[in-house]
């Protein structure tokens, strides 16, 4: 089944930072393949912008080089690349100062298109500068949107100062926040899941469900980012914003429509009904640790404190395990589980329904163990949905045993899977704001988590450790084991 290409309004899209390392893996090769799918307006324009002294062809030959890097064989057209590089153009503006921004103006005002949108692919410190800029400048279009990436401040405090520098100069309409975890086509497909299927609602709910599992699994380590990462940690880089997020998406009430408002407000109050992990609590339901040196799928790594940019006494956690709990109706007594950590044996990155034991078993203990029900949705590497069910055995007698119903996304549809940010920018230009975050999200979010953050500096613990390629540290297993539960790890 081919997808089909909704046309969008012919745009100019400004992108901050083009030569650093988010535009260059994933703006740049996502909007090569709307290109390339033919949904690029013939008269788009994308402005590339950064400090960096460069020509327009110096910069077309730097795209090149990051198509060359990040686009597979079986995706490369001559045609669609050529078609892609004429619509791309490079000025050095710098912003924390005046400089390039007249010619910025200049260039947006000449053949101006409607829509007109930033990207601020620079660091949270600019934001402001940046949003302040754009109208003073007269860069503003008639339809203009700002667009910004996590981390959207590195507390409540800093969250809600950038929050209000970029309101300013844009109303919140304007101002897209992106989590690309609600790009991926599989986050996307548990709304459709949930909501499009009348057998999972009845179900999904602490009457039917024992626990939710919500586990993201890296390989890489801290690549490169290590003065970032040092700074922030895993709580703050993977469970503040992508985790959180995937929880919202499974505890949600159904809106009442496919709607930003409807959607957002749902998620908004399951961020609000996560009790406070604060106290004893603390220990017992939060684990936090960092990787020493290990093997990861076979090659030998350092241990985090040994990496580049890491300060070797540092206490910052590269993996969490939390047990959280939803106080409201539905999910009443029933935890989510969640973890996240780099460098762990495999990549993968899944959700985890566990529903409850059947009430009364009828067939005895000696035809094998019945396994409860369990639904799995895996987002990366591949995509599936499936269900662990219980059956009978070919033969005479009765011999039980589960089995997968089994729903391989890419099996299924012969289409490449589209990346998170082919999505969400084209999503900004038709000025779709359903997967994008709210300010009063991202701030719910921050007060959850800082409470966690607090609580353990007033511990003053230094983090646990595990091995790099396992699966964290053994706390993590105690964590689920104390709850007569085990994490989900089977990979097959
Ligand atoms: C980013 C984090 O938001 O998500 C990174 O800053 C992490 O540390 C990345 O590696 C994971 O994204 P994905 O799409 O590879 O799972």
């Amino acid at each position: 089944m081919v997808a089909r290409i909704v046309p969008v309004e012919p745009f100019d899209l400004v992108v901050f930072g083009v030569t650093g390392d988010l535009a260059r893996k994933k703006l740049i090769p996502a909007l090569y393949h709307r290109q390339r799918a033919g949904q690029m307006p013939e008269s788009a324009r994308v402005i590339g912008c950064a400090r960096s002294e460069l020509g327009r062809e110096d910069f077309r030959k730097m795209v090149r080089l990051s198509l060359d890097e990040a686009i597979p064989e079986a995706y490369r057209d001559r045609d669609a690349l050529y078609a892609f590089l004429d619509t791309l153009d490079y000025l050095q503006v710098d912003a924390r100062s005046d400089a390039g921004w007249p010619e910025l103006s200049a260039k947006l005002r000449e053949n101006a298109h409607p829509v007109c949108a930033f990207y601020l692919a620079v660091g949270p410190t600019l934001f402001g500068e940046i949003a302040e800029r754009i109208g003073r400048h007269g860069c503003r279009a008639e339809d203009c949107r700002v667009i910004v990436e996590k981390p959207i401040g590195h507390d409540l405090a800093s969250a809600r100062t950038l929050n209000r520098q970029l309101a300013a100069h844009f109303d919140e309409h304007q101002i897209y926040r992106i989590d690309h975890y609600l790009g991926k086509e599989t986050v996307q497909n548990l709304m459709v899941l949930r909501f499009a299927n009348a057998l999972f609602e009845p179900l999904w709910r602490s009457e039917h469900v024992d626990h939710v599992q919500i586990t993201v699994a890296e390989r890489l380590g801290v690549e490169g980012r290590g003065d970032y990462y040092d700074r922030t940690g895993a709580l703050r880089d993977m469970v503040q914003n992508h985790l959180l997020q995937l929880l919202c998406l499974v505890a949600m009430e159904p809106p009442a429509r496919l709607e930003q408002e409807a959607i957002r407000e749902e998620k908004i109050k399951v961020v609000r009904s996560l009790r406070p992990i604060e106290g004893a609590d603390l220990a017992a339901k939060t684990v936090r640790a960092q990787y020493r040196a290990g093997v990861v799928a076979e090659q030998a790594v350092r241990g985090y404190l040994d990496e580049e940019g890491i300060d070797p006494e540092s206490e910052t956690e590269t993996f969490v395990a939390i047990k959280a709990e939803i106080d409201n109706w539905r999910w009443a007594g029933v935890p989510f589980y969640l973890r996240t950590g780099k460098r762990m044996g495999y990549r993968v990155s899944e959700i985890v329904i566990q529903f409850k034991r059947i009430p009364h078993l009828i067939f005895g203990d000696r035809i094998g163990a019945v396994q409860d029900n369990r639904l799995v949705i895996r987002l990366q590497p591949d995509e599936s949905v499936k269900l662990a069910m219980m059956v009978k055995t070919p033969g005479p007698k009765i011999r039980l045993k589960p089995v997968h119903l089994n729903l391989n996304l890419a099996d299924t549809f012969e289409d490449r899977s589209p990346l998170a940010y082919e999505r969400l920018l084209l999503d900004v230009i038709k000025g779709t704001a359903t997967l994008f975050m709210h300010r009063s999200e991202v701030e719910a979010a921050w007060r959850w988590v800082d409470t966690i953050r607090e609580g353990w500096s007033f511990l003053g613990r230094r983090p646990r450790t595990y091995t790099a390629g396992s699966w964290g540290p053994e706390e993590s297993i105690a964590l689920m084991v104390r709850d007569d539960r085990t994490w989900y790890e089977h990979l097959a």
